[in-house]
């Protein structure tokens, strides 16, 4: 992509400063981020002549003046939680709702070409038909889910009724750089690694056996830009399409890290789903490739990125 005019919603977040880090070379890279989550020095480069930030909330900003002449939005400003979710319903749907229907009367005024919006698979919810293809009905279990299934459901609608093309992507579990570890919600692979640096030992909740399918961070910036030049509306999951348990994770992680520290095995968590795997064949629709076994060089990556974080 080169030459566009670009928003980018939660820029400054662990996903949305990949995607601007991908497109700040070639192309003028708007930034509206209200920092509730993200961070400025998730950005590599926060002073580059491509670059302008709005430091200020979705619900309270002139979207309709920030979005005149631009072509393209990326749509991440959420508030991400699950659990989150569950204690404060109305706090998340004022962000994930009331501000996406914001974003895209915005878009809609302004004409702009494409709007991808960030989903994930948590809209499957409890469903048990691995893989787990598109067009099966959303299960939200949480009003984070029913917010998200709720956006895609908006965005058909925008483009249905207007015109505004579209692609929600439904993101599997992601890691890589820049993820939070400090929440208390943190991702498995942050936290395993975090407790190894720490010398903890690292928690499993269950017997491990449960499987995910993991992708990494710079893959999924990858798939928004597929997405916002392919022709395609519609809904795809990003993932790779393996699963793998958390008991096998776990000793890749220690292999990386070259560590001998026991796991903790603590009770399943309420909630918690057994397995989580995606069908990615709509993934060629966006012209979507993500590339396969690279898990451990990834994994370096992000065990590189912890470490320096800790000695910072
Ligand atoms: N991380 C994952 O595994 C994952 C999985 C599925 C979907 N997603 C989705 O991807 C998107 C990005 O997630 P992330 O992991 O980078 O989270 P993140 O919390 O790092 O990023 C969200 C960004 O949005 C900003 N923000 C929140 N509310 C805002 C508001 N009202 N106005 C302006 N900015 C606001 C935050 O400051 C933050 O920078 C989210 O929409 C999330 O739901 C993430």
């Amino acid at each position: 992509m080169e030459n566009k005019e670009i928003v980018v919603t939660g820029g400054c977040g662990f996903i949305g400063s990949h995607i601007v880090g991908e497109l700040l070379e070639n192309n003028k890279v708007t930034i509206i981020d209200n920092l509730s989550s993200g961070k400025m020095e998730n950005l590599e480069n926060p002073n580059h002549e491509n670059l302008t930030i709005i430091n200020e909330d979705l619900l309270d900003c002139d979207l309709d003046e920030i979005l005149k002449g631009k072509d393209y939005v990326f749509h991440l400003a959420a508030k991400v939680s699950v659990p989150g979710s569950v204690a404060e319903p109305f706090d998340y749907n004022e962000t994930n709702i009331d501000a996406t229907l914001k974003l895209l009367i915005a878009c809609k005024n302004n004409n702009i070409k494409k709007i991808v919006f960030s989903s994930s698979s948590a809209v499957y919810g409890e469903n048990p038909n691995m893989p787990l293809k598109e067009t099966e009905l959303p299960m939200p279990s949480s009003p984070y889910a029913a917010q998200k299934a709720s956006g895609e459901l908006y965005l058909k609608s925008f483009y249905e009724s207007y015109g505004l093309n579209y692609v929600a992507l439904r993101y599997f579990n992601v890691f890589g750089p820049r993820q939070d570890e400090n929440s208390p919600y943190a991702a498995v692979i942050p936290k395993f690694i975090s407790a190894i640096l720490k010398g903890e030992s690292p928690v499993i909740y269950g017997d491990g056996e449960q499987s995910r399918d993991f992708i990494f961070v710079k893959e999924i910036a990858k798939a928004n830009i597929a997405a916002c030049e392919s022709d395609y509306n519609g809904i795809v999951n990003v993932a790779l399409g393996k699963s793998m348990t958390i008991n096998h994770l776990f000793n890749i992680v220690s292999d990386v890290l070259e560590s001998d520290l026991e796991v903790k095995y603590l009770d399943e968590r309420p909630g918690d789903i057994k397995h989580s795997l995606a069908d990615i064949s709509n993934q060629e629709k966006i012209n979507f490739n993500p590339e396969e076994g690279k898990f451990e060089e990834q994994l370096r990556e992000t065990v590189k990125w912890f470490k320096e974080e800790m000695e910072k």
